[in-house]
This record gives structure tokens, sequence and C-alpha cells, in this order.
């Protein structure tokens, strides 16, 4: 097949869309697939006479991927591309999508996960793969996530939606829950969450958040085991569990080797695992998401669990949670990727 493998973009997840992006090129090509591998946003700046000779070539446009410990920065990325129109697509990369059988969305946060690159490429008539625009539509946004799971009975921790726009005197008052969770409502990765303890951090922190987002999502902190379930076909793969060594899950921690320990299958009573794992399969077709995706989960004490988010487009390197898991159930990581590409043609 001829492939097209979308990565970087400008989203605070970039570097590590193009880590996920080349591990996914490089599976592709072992399969025989002739691939291209180009960033979304950079496109292509050469001359370009004859797409076909790309694939057959199995051209790269994309920087090395290195994820640094904090995310990038997006500002010097943008203004590093030579086009300097206001089209997010870089140049010639509608029409190596358009000349693929199917473009892999190597992507995540953003554009990308937003669904506006899955719009854009289905009016386009170009064939893709995960969910559609409207699913991922739901699923970036944390607030509109946590009213699917309020009116689909997905436990989840209590919470509050507060917009940027209201803000002002009293505003915050109505919160008075602490420790808890201040997160952007479109971020990913960890990025502008903060974990705070007492009014004065939480003030500041929501401020902090606004930053990132309009709209701020405040949580009730669940304090137990952090877990997630990769949802493959519309069935949940095994649980994983996440150990970070210090701290929380935050973005250092979720891409710098060995910060994170993850168990799977994880240990954990086999009847909790199976209630995560329907769970997981509910949550993802309430948000109506489709192929592949990634749930979250909390555990407190009293092992009552707790539903997060759902990721449309999760990590896909390897050492991804996701493969991780498709790998404890018998599913190489090629072989994942292919299958993907599989049941994204029959959606
Ligand atoms: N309610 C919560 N209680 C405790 N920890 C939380 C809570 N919400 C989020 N976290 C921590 O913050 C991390 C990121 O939160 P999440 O909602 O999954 O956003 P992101 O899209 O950035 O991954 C989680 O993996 C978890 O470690
Ligand atoms: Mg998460």
């Amino acid at each position: 097949m001829k492939i097209a493998v979308l990565a970087g973009g400008l989203s605070s997840e970039r570097d590590v869309s193009i880590l996920s992006g080349s591990k996914i090129a490089e599976a592709l090509r072992s399969k025989g697939h002739k691939v291209v591998l180009i960033d979304i946003f950079m496109g292509c700046e050469e001359e370009v006479c004859d797409i076909d000779s790309l694939f057959e070539n199995n051209y790269d446009f994309t920087d090395n991927a290195v994820i640094g410990r904090e995310a990038p920065d997006i500002e010097a990325v943008r203004k590093s591309r030579k086009n300097r129109s206001s089209d997010f697509f870089g140049d010639h990369v509608l029409d190596i999508c358009k000349a693929a059988d199917v473009t892999f969305l190597g992507l995540h946060g953003g554009e990308g996960e937003d669904g506006s690159v899955q719009a854009a490429l289905q009016l386009h008539g170009i064939k893709y793969t995960g969910s559609d625009h409207l699913g991922a539509a739901i699923a970036m946004h944390k607030g509109v996530t946590k009213g699917v799971f309020l009116n689909s009975n997905v436990p989840t921790p209590g919470s509050r939606l507060y917009k940027r726009e209201f803000m002002g005197e009293g505003y915050l008052d109505s919160w008075n829950i602490f420790p808890c969770v201040v997160k952007p409502c479109s971020a990913g990765s960890s990025v502008g969450v903060q974990i705070v303890a007492d009014r004065e951090s939480f003030v500041a922190a929501v401020g902090a958040a606004f930053r990132y987002d309009d709209d701020v999502l405040v949580e009730e902190y669940v304090k137990g085991r952090e877990f997630s379930v990769g949802i493959l076909g519309g069935k949940a793969l095994p649980v994983i569990e996440i150990i970070p060594k210090s701290g929380w899950y935050d973005y250092e921690n979720k891409y710098q080797e060995g910060a994170t320990e993850e168990v799977c299958p994880a240990e954990l009573d086999p009847k909790i695992a199976e209630k995560m794992q329907r769970e997981a399969e509910h949550a993802f077709e309430m948000l109506r998401l489709k192929v592949y995706g990634r749930v979250d989960f909390l555990l407190d004490q009293d092992n009552r669990f707790y539903c997060l988010e759902a990721n449309t487009l999760p990590g896909m390197t390897p050492m991804s949670l996701l493969p991780q898991e498709a790998a404890a159930a018998g599913i190489p990581y090629p072989e994942l990727c292919e299958k993907i590409i599989e049941l994204s043609l029959k959606k």
C-alpha cells in the first residue's frame, strides 16, 4: 500500500508526534509498504515533480525525533516555515495524502486530535486512520467529555467548568474542594495541568491554565493508582498500570525514559480489570470514537475507579502505552499499525 504518515504540526505534543510518526513509518516499511513521512505543518519545501517517486523512495520530511523535558516552543516552529501563508497544511501535504491509499495520523494534540484535520481530510476525499471529526472534537475537550460521561453513567471525578469570559471577582468562589486538579480543557500530555492544595494556589493555577485555553476544568483530586485501557476495533486491550517513580504523571514523567514504570497486564483484581475494560469500551462508544484510542482511569483506595478522559490519537511509539497493551495481547507493533489501517478503511 502507499501510505502517508502525518506527524508534527503545531501542538505542544509536536515532538512526541514526530517520534510516533517515525516509528509508525518504520514499522509499515518493514511490512513492505511504501511510506512518505511528512510534517503536516512544515510540509515539503523542496521542488516536487513526481509524488509517486516520493513513495517509491520512502521519503522522510520530518525533523529528527527528540523529546525534550518540556513541551516545544510552537511560535519558533511557526516562524521557521518558509511558507508564510495562513494555511495549516504545509506545501504538498494534501497532494501527498491524495496520492496515498490511506493517511496514517501520527499526530497528537491540537488540530491533529481535535477533529480539524479529520474534517479537512474528509472534505478532500482522503481516507485516514482513527476517529472521525465529531468524536475527536468531543474527546479533545475535557469539559464536553465530562458532559458525555455524566449523561452516560461513566464514573468520573466531580468537577466544574470555568470559562475565561466570565472570570472576575468571586467567580472561582464556587469551588471549595481541596486538593483539586486544574486543567486547560483542550491540552494534552499533562501540559498546563496543576494539582493544588489550597485556594491561593488554585486561583493562580486557574489563571495559568487560562493562558492555554479559554475553558478550564477543575476536578476533585483522586488519590490512588493510575491505569489506562487501550481500545482496538471497539474492544479493550489489557489494562496497563502507570507508576511514576516520583511525583505524578506530568509531561516529564510521560516522556523521559525510565521516569515511569508501566506494568501490563496490570496487577489488579481480575474483576476490577474486567469492569474497567467494559467501562473503557462504553466511554469510547459514548464519545463516538472509532477504530482505536486510549481511556485513562484512576482507582481510589476503596477500589472505586474514575474515568479521566479518552485520547483519540494516543502515543504510538513501540514503548507507548497502547502499543505495550497490544503487545501483551499478542499483537506486535508492526501488525498493530497495519490493523489500525485495516479497521480504518472499513469504518
Ligand atoms: N482528578 C484527578 N486526580 C488525581 N490526578 C489527576 C486527576 N486528573 C488528572 N490527574 C493527573 O494528571 C494527568 C493528566 O490528566 P488528564 O486529564 O489525563 O489530561 P492529559 O490530557 O493532559 O493527559 C493524569 O494522567 C493524572 O496523573
Ligand atoms: Mg491523560
